[in-house]
C-alpha cells in the first residue's frame, strides 16, 4: 500500500476532526489516542469553510496548530484536501458549482459531495486550495499520504455537465453519424443532426417513465455513466497533479467505497498510487460480503495491498439500525481486512461529534469522554496486538488460482437494460459465485476485462452480458492454452455500445462455449424450473436459456416446461482447456457444489479444509507465509494445522495435524 520507510507496521488510526472541538479537548485527545495505540490520523477532511472563509481570504492558522499538535505527539498524518464539501459563500456567489439531480432539480447549499464535477468555479477553487495546502505542509515529514476529497461519487445533470458531455461524446465518436450509429438513433426518430442536440439522459429525457434505473436508450445512458465517472476522475487528477508537483514522494489516494456503482474504480485505480477504501458492512451482512469487497478493492491494483481507510468501531449512524458490533466483532472485521490484503486498520472517527447526523456514529472516544468504555478497551487491545505484529504481514500478497471477472460497464449495462427481468442483478450474481468459493475456502481475485488471465487456473465471468472489444479474444486464447472458463446465462449479448451482437447468443463467446442460446425465458419470482446435476435436484429460476449444443456436452437438463430435456449446464472442450456454461440461476447450494466439482476436477485446492464459519486466507511475502484463520461463529471452532506453523500473536507452535482451537470470533495468524 503506502510503500514508504515511514510505514513500519499496520497503520492504526483514522479520521480526526479537532476543528469540531474547543482546543482544551485536543490535549485530552492526544493522551487518549496514545493510550489506544493510535499512530495515524486523517486530518482536514471537511475544513474548506474554515480554510477559506471568503473568496480572497485563506486562513490556515487552525490547521497549522493541529498539524503541530499531532507532529509533537508523534502521530503520522493522512492529509486530506477538504474539497468534498464546498463553503457556503462559494455556493452563493458561484451557483454553477451546485449539482443538479437526475430529476432536473438544482440543489441549494447543503449536505456534502455537493459540487458539480464539471463546474469551472469548483475546479478553480479546489485547485487553488490544494496548491496552498501542498505548498504549506510539504515539509511535514510525518505525512504518509494525501487523501484527496472524500468518497468521491454521485452524479450531476446540470448545464455544465451537458456541455462537457457533448465534448466527451465528440472526442469519443468524432462525427454525429457515428454517434447515431452507436446509440441506434433511428429508433423512435432520435436522429441527431448536431452535437448540440445531445442532452443529459435524465428524467427530463431518456429516463422518463421508468423506475429510475432503466432507460429508453441504454447507449446514451451508458455513455453518460462513463462520462460522469470520468468527470469526477478529472477532479481527482486535477488535485493529484498539483500534489505531485510539491511532494513527488508522498503517495496519493482517495477513499473508495467497495461495491459502489457510480464510479468505474478499475479505471480510477490506474490513476491512484494505492487503493484505500471504507468498509461499512450492514449489521446483518454475511461474513463473505466484506470479504468480497476487500478482494474487489485488492484486485483494482492487481493484488497490491490496500489501506482500510475507514470502518466503525461500533455503529454506523446511517444504517437502518445502529446495532452495535458485538464484543470481538470490531477486531474480527479488522483482521478480515488484513487477511484480504489491508496494510492498515483505520476508523471513522476518533471522537464522536456532538451535533448533526454523525453524533450517533461510533468513535474511539465516546461522548462520555473517557477511556472507560468497552469500545475503547477493545480498540486499545487491538492497538497493542498490531504493535506486536510489527511489519510481518506488510506488503504480503494473495496467490489466488481462481478469478472472477468484474466490470463496471457490465454492471451499468445490465441495470439499464429494459428486460429481461427485474429480478436480475449483476452484483447478486457476482455475490452468488463468490460466496460459493468463499464457503469452500478457495481464494479469489477480482479482475477487470483488460487484466491478464494467464496466471489463473479458472476464470469465472458471471453475467458477462457485454463482451467488450477484445475480451472474447483474450478468453479464447486463455482456454485454448488450457484455461478453465465459466460463463453464465445473459452473457455475450452486446458489444461495447450495448448493441446486440447478431448471429445468435452468446455472441462472440458462442464458439468458446460450444452452444447456441435460442431463447431466454425470464420466469416471474413465483415460478421455477428444475434440473438434476450429479443426482441432486436444484431449482432453476429468474432466467432459463433454451440451449442447443454445438460441440459442448450437456451436464444437466431442464426438467419442466417446453424446454424439458434441453441443457441447463454444459461443458465444452476447447483447445487444451474447457468452458462451462450455467444456463440459469439457481440456489447457493448449487453454486457451491458446482464450483467445488469444477475445482476438484481441475486440481484447484482450498487454502484449508475446515468448517464453513471459519474463514481462511493466505498472504505471503519474502518474510513468510501467513495463514489467517477467522472464526465468524459464536462457538469455539477447531482447525487442523496444515504443517508446522507458529501463531505470530503469541508464539505458540503447532505441528502438522495438531488441532488448533479458536474461541468465538477469534482470529489467528499462523506463519509457516
Ligand atoms: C463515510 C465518510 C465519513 C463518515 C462515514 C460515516 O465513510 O467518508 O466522512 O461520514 O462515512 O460512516
Ligand atoms: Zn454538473
Amino acid at each position: 500500500m503506502i510503500e514508504s520507510e515511514k510505514v513500519t507496521k499496520i497503520l492504526f488510526g483514522g479520521d480526526y476532526n479537532p476543528e469540531q472541538w474547543p482546543e482544551e479537548v485536543w490535549a485530552q485527545d492526544m493522551r487518549l489516542l496514545k493510550e489506544a495505540h493510535i499512530d495515524v490520523v486523517t486530518l482536514n477532511v471537511f475544513s474548506w469553510a474554515l480554510l477559506q472563509p471568503s473568496e480572497d481570504v485563506y486562513d490556515f492558522s487552525m490547521l497549522d496548530r493541529i498539524m503541530e499538535l499531532v507532529r509533537k505527539n508523534g502521530f503520522k498524518v493522512c492529509l486530506a484536501t477538504s474539497t468534498a464539501a464546498h463553503p457556503a459563500w462559494m455556493a452563493r456567489k458561484y451557483p454553477d458549482i451546485l449539482r443538479t439531480e437526475k430529476n432536473g432539480m438544482r440543489r441549494k447549499f447543503g449536505s456534502r459531495h455537493n459540487s458539480c464535477p464539471n463546474s469551472e468555479s469548483y475546479r478553480r477553487f479546489a485547485a487553488l486550495l490544494v496548491e496552498k495546502l501542498a505548498a504549506r505542509y510539504r515539509d511535514h515529514e510525518n505525512i504518509v499520504c494525501w487523501h484527496i476529497s472524500n468518497e468521491f461519487g454521485g452524479e450531476c445533470y446540470c448545464e455544465n455537465c451537458e456541455r462537457k458531455f457533448r465534448e466527451w461524446v465528440k472526442r469519443k465518436y468524432g462525427t454525429i453519424e457515428n454517434v447515431n450509429k452507436a446509440w441506434n438513433m433511428n429508433f423512435w426518430s432520435h436522429t441527431l443532426y448536431d452535437f448540440e442536440d445531445i442532452v443529459t439522459p435524465d428524467l427530463r429525457s431518456e429516463e422518463f417513465d421508468w423506475d429510475g434505473l432503466r432507460t429508453n436508450f441504454q447507449g446514451i445512458s451508458l455513455d453518460y455513466a462513463r462520462f460522469n465517472s470520468d468527470s469526477i476522475l478529472e477532479c481527482f487528477n486535477l488535485e493529484k497533479e498539483i500534489l505531485r508537483k510539491y511532494t513527488p514522494d508522498i503517495p496519493v489516494t482517495t477513499n473508495l467505497m467497495g461495491l459502489y456503482r457510480c464510479l468505474d474504480y478499475q479505471k480510477w485505480a490506474r490513476d491512484m498510487d494505492f487503493i484505500s477504501w471504507d468498509n461499512y458492512p450492514a449489521y446483518n451482512a454475511m461474513p463473505f460480503e466484506p470479504a468480497l469487497s476487500h478482494d474487489l478493492m485488492r484486485g483494482l491494483k492487481q493484488g497490491k495491498p490496500f489501506a482500510l481507510m475507514e470502518q466503525t468501531a461500533s455503529v454506523s449512524n446511517w444504517h437502518l439500525y445502529c446495532k452495535q458490533k458485538r464484543p470481538g466483532m470490531m477486531r474480527l472485521l479488522s483482521y478480515q481486512a488484513v487477511a484480504h490484503g489491508a496494510d492498515s486498520v483505520m476508523f471513522f472517527q476518533m471522537r464522536r461529534s456532538i451535533g448533526a447526523c454523525e453524533k450517533y456514529h461510533g468513535a474511539i472516544i465516546d461522548h462520555v469522554g473517557t477511556s472507560d468504555t468497552r469500545v475503547f478497551r477493545e480498540i486499545t487491545e487491538l492497538g497493542e496486538e498490531l504493535e506486536t505484529l510489527r511489519d510481518a504481514t506488510l506488503g504480503a500478497r494473495t496467490n489466488a488460482k481462481v478469478c472472477i471477472v468484474f466490470d463496471w460497464d457490465n454492471w451499468w449495462a445490465t441495470e439499464l437494460s429494459a428486460g429481461p427481468s427485474r429480478s436480475l442483478s449483476y452484483v447478486e450474481q457476482i455475490k452468488a459465485y463468490y460466496h460459493a468459493l468463499w464457503r469452500r475456502h478457495i481464494s479469489v481475485d477480482f479482475v477487470g476485462v483488460t487484466d491478464d488471465l494467464a496466471k489463473y487456473s479458472m476464470v469465472i465471468a458471471p453475467m458477462i452480458y457485454m463482451c467488450k472489444n477484445g475480451f472474447d479474444t483474450k478468453v479464447r486464447e486463455y482456454v485454448k492454452a488450457g484455461g478453465v472458463f465459466v460463463a453464465t446465462t445473459f452473457s455475450g449479448y452486446v458489444e461495447d455500445h450495448d448493441l446486440v451482437v447478431l448471429g445468435g447468443y452468446p455472441g462472440k463467446l458462442r464458439d468458446i462455449l460450444g452452444i447456441w442460446v435460442e431463447e431466454l425465458d425470464a420466469l416471474p419470482p413465483d415460478e421455477q424450473n428444475h434440473f438434476i446435476y450429479k443426482d441432486r435436484e436444484y431449482p432453476a429460476g429468474i432466467l432459463c436459456d433454451v440451449i442447443h449444443t454445438e460441440g459442448a456436452k450437456a451436464q444437466a437438463s431442464f426438467e419442466d416446461d417446453y424446454y424439458a430435456g434441453y441443457p441447463a449446464l454444459t461443458k465444452n472442450t476447447y483447445g487444451k482447456g474447457c468452458a462451462y456454461y450455467v444456463g440459469t440461476l439457481s440456489n447457493d447450494d448449487f453454486y457451491s457444489d458446482y464450483l467445488w466439482n469444477i475445482c476438484t476436477e481441475h486440481g484447484i485446492k482450498p487454502v484449508l479444509e475446515c468448517d464453513e464459519d471459519v474463514e481462511v486466507t493466505e498472504r505471503s511475502s519474502e518474510k513468510g507465509r501467513y495463514l489467517f484463520v477467522l472464526n465468524h461463529s459464536n462457538e469455539e471452532k477447531q482447525i487442523t494445522s496444515p504443517g508446522s506453523v507458529t501463531d505470530i500473536m503469541n508464539g505458540t507452535e503447532y505441528a502438522a495435524g495438531d488441532t488448533i482451537s479458536l474461541k468465538e470470533k477469534d482470529v489467528k495468524i499462523l506463519r509457516s
